[in-house]
């Protein structure tokens, strides 16, 4: 079984039956994570890059975690020690590395559709672990894997997201893949952090958390992005956690069994108070777990995926 496309780069163009494909080899790959030996020759032989232009702690630990995992030769540039601080292009940097024989380059990127352009001119799988403020697909379907394995199903499911929806990429893909998946979803926080044409995405916008929250099985929260803030989009940090910050309170309004979903970092005490970040309905912990299995599942896909040699 394959996906359709060499490359993965958002949800926005997948399809429903690729979506589901990665859903399901994900809950048969999952069990490896939990093993005493974690590790299954499927992918031994492939090379895979890690290219980040931008800081992370999930997404390339478990992508590294995924190939090492599935006995793939993982690599690691850190653009602040690489020649990329010379100027290198990124053209440049990548015809470099796929010269070298990588079967694989999972790059994240400050500018919206870098990883296009980089699916174009190169031979070589390319997976999108985040393009400036466009799509982070590799979390929409963890996100959506977590959902389903608590669930048992997305359809019909209302899903909010809340919290700084302008500038995230999460929210993006998480609005593709599920409304794609049969599911409602609605988003809320400041009007200066909802971009004007949200609703042709298929989704309700809310200024108010509380009729957002109202009725969820799911409550997505979205991290401020300080780094990417232009001056006035809100007061104050302390205010935005008063009017918008999702907490005991406001979650009250959730169905009884609601899920709390966050997909990290977390700025405690602004967008999300802590006590339900670790609390009964959190599944914050089991989407970063759920985030190897999806990115196994992708790599199983694009580079294995001809012979089924996951069993040890
Ligand atoms: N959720 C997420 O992308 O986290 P990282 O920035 O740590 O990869």
């Amino acid at each position: 079984m394959r996906l359709a496309s060499k490359d993965v780069l958002g949800l926005q163009d997948m399809s429903t039956t690729d979506m589901q494909l990665i859903l399901d080899t994900a809950e048969s790959l999952k069990e490896i994570i939990s093993r005493p030996i974690k590790k299954v020759p499927t992918l031994r032989g492939k090379t895979v890059l890690t290219l980040f232009y931008e800081p992370s702690t999930r997404t390339r630990t478990s992508f590294e975690l995924a190939g090492k995992y599935m006995s793939a030769d993982t690599v690691n540039i850190a653009t602040t020690t690489s020649s990329v601080v010379k100027g290198e292009t990124l053209r440049d940097t990548a015809k470099t590395v796929e010269v070298m024989g990588m079967d694989m380059v999972i790059m994240r990127h400050p500018i919206s559709g870098s990883c296009h352009y980089l699916a174009k001119i190169l031979d070589a799988s390319v997976i999108n672990a985040g393009d400036g403020m466009h799509e982070h697909p590799t979390q929409g379907l963890l996100d959506m894997f977590t959902i389903r394995q608590r669930k048992g199903r997305l359809k019909g499911l209302r899903v909010a997201i809340v919290g700084d929806i302008y500038h995230s990429r999460v929210a993006r893909s998480n609005i593709w893949g599920l409304t794609k998946m049969g599911a409602e979803v609605v988003v809320a926080g400041p009007s200066t952090l909802i971009p004007p044409y949200i609703e042709e995405l298929g989704v309700k916008a809310y200024t108010r958390v509380e009729e957002a929250i109202e009725g969820a099985d799911v409550v997505n929260v979205l991290r401020l992005q300080l780094e990417r803030q232009q001056k006035g989009l809100f007061p104050s940090t302390r205010e935005y956690a008063r009017i918008f910050g999702v907490n005991q309170e406001r979650l009250a309004l959730a169905k009884v069994d609601y899920l709390l979903m966050h997909p990290g970092p977390m700025n405690r005490g602004v967008e999300i108070a802590s006590d339900v970040a670790d609390g009964e309905h959190s599944t914050i912990t089991e989407q970063v777990t759920n985030g190897v299995a999806i990115r196994m599942a992708i790599l199983y896909l694009l580079l294995g995926g001809a012979t089924d040699e996951t069993a040890d």
